[in-house]
């Protein structure tokens, strides 16, 4: 039976439809609101507004469940990889053994930059945040690789899609030796996409990098992990540029400009950034965990709470196991894991937290996976930036293959000044 609310506005009754999802989440369908009451709905941060039907992934923030395409995050970390898991997001389904080699065989096609795209990296100031230079780049790719017009919709898109894929990752690890002022290292067809950035990030005409399996499985998982998140802001960022008809590039440039706020991809750099200052500040958790209550204070406890969590996020308990085994394999133990551990320990206990429903959220043990596998602080928000890719890319192809497509638009109330007169200067007080 078709289920409906009922609203009374000015002593009149409407009736607005409910719309149930596949697990069972409802929401009342507003979108003829306006038309048949005059009146909008006001929801800032659209923390109660769904602004997609989707079939791509499923977040129940009170149980702490993640899953891509109905597969559990927990089932893909441990057998699947990034690539395949990509694949999976980007098409709705598992690839065949032959699906996959092509799908692989593509993205080592497109590994390599156009030489002409190295004299922009090399004359960014030697300071400039990789993030910013990642999203100019990839929304030049647009210039460097025009749409060809013989080819077809479906055949530019799904070349588009497994260039950025490949270049992204290429350019990542090129700028981060142009930034380092040393010789930048090509991708190679015999290596997996994950070892291959690894292999471009670390070889080096002195030094050879020597590929470790277990750190590979343990970027597959991190990026796995990151690979999708439903309408978060830079997904939503994603889909609200794809909507004015833009192209692909340029609405992913715009996805990794959202992520890198400290607030959303951002924060595991800040994390470790904090954790950081408690380690310069000779290891004391407390005063920090009292500046996070105080209200008068702007400070935060970065990788802490979620908008959509109101438990542990799935994703920070694979991320903490990860982390725990690349660490075991590194000779020095690292300082700030034992900070993050007292204070994610004093955290969970503290009336503050519990009240407030703040548990470790995924950038909490990020951070430090990537700083012992090697990474650079600045390329921490850049790491997430890649594997959330797959997720950007079927966000964005969803939204342009729906049907009912509209460009995105919110309203507004405003409450700015009534009509007023314009003042000529002189007469101004
Ligand atoms: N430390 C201290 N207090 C916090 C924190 C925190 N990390 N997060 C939220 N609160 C408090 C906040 O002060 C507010 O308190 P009150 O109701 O008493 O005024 C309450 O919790 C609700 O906060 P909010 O800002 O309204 O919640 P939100 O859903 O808008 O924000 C968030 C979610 C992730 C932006 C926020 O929890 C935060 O700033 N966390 C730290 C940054 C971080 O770790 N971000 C990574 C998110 S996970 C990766 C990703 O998806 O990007």
């Amino acid at each position: 039976m078709k289920q409906t609310v009922k609203i009374i506005i000015d002593g009149k009754t409407f009736e607005l439809p409910i719309i149930t999802g596949s697990e069972g989440e409802r929401a009342i369908d507003i979108s003829r609101l306006r038309q048949e009451t005059g009146l909008v709905t006001l929801d800032p941060g659209f923390v109660n507004t769904a602004s997609c039907q989707s079939r791509i992934t499923f977040v129940d923030g009170e149980k702490g469940i993640l899953r891509y395409r109905g597969i559990p995050v927990e089932q893909l970390a441990e057998h699947s990889t990034f690539v395949e898991t990509a694949y999976l997001l980007i098409n709705g389904e598992l690839p065949t053994q032959e699906q996959l080699n092509r799908f692989s065989v593509m993205l080592n096609d497109s590994s390599l930059v156009h030489e002409d795209m190295r004299a922009f990296f090399e004359n960014f100031p030697r300071w400039a945040h990789p993030m910013g230079i990642l999203s100019s780049m990839v929304n030049a790719l647009r210039a460097f690789y025009p749409e060809i017009p013989e080819r077809t919709e479906e055949e530019e898109i799904n070349i588009t899609v497994t260039r950025l894929l490949s270049k992204v990752r290429t350019m990542a690890a090129m700028s981060y030796k142009i930034f380092r002022g040393h010789k930048v290292i090509y991708p190679r067809h015999d290596l997996t996409y994950a070892a291959n950035f690894l292999n471009m990030m670390f070889n080096s005409p002195v030094k050879p990098y020597v590929i470790d399996e277990d750190v590979v499985k343990a970027l597959n998982v991190f990026w796995i992990l990151h690979a999708d998140h439903e309408q978060n802001c830079s997904t939503a960022a994603v889909r609200l540029v794809g909507s004015a008809r833009v192209n692909l590039y340029a609405a992913i440039s715009a996805g990794i400009c959202a992520l890198w706020g400290p607030l959303h991809g951002g924060a595991n750099q800040a994390v470790v950034e904090m954790l950081s200052q408690i380690h310069a500040n000779g290891g004391d958790v407390a005063p920090f965990i009292a500046r996070a209550k105080d209200k008068n204070d702007p400070f935060r406890l970065m990788g802490f709470g979620h908008r959509v969590y109101k438990t542990y996020d799935p994703r920070g308990q694979i991320m903490k196991k990860v982390c725990d085994k690349v660490l075991g394999k590194v000779t020095r133990q690292d300082p700030l894991l034992d900070i993050a551990m007292r204070l994610e320990e004093v955290a969970l206990k503290d009336p503050y937290f519990i009240d407030h429903h703040l548990y470790p959220n995924i950038d909490f043990y990020s951070g430090i996976l990537l700083r012992a596998m090697g990474i650079p602080l600045n390329m921490f928000t850049v790491m997430f930036a890649i594997g959330r890719l797959p997720g950007w890319i079927s966000q964005w192809k969803e939204s342009i293959d729906n049907p009912n497509w509209k460009i995105h638009r919110p309203r507004q109330i405003y409450i700015g000044l009534k009509q007023r007169d314009y003042v000529p200067i002189k007469e101004r007080g």
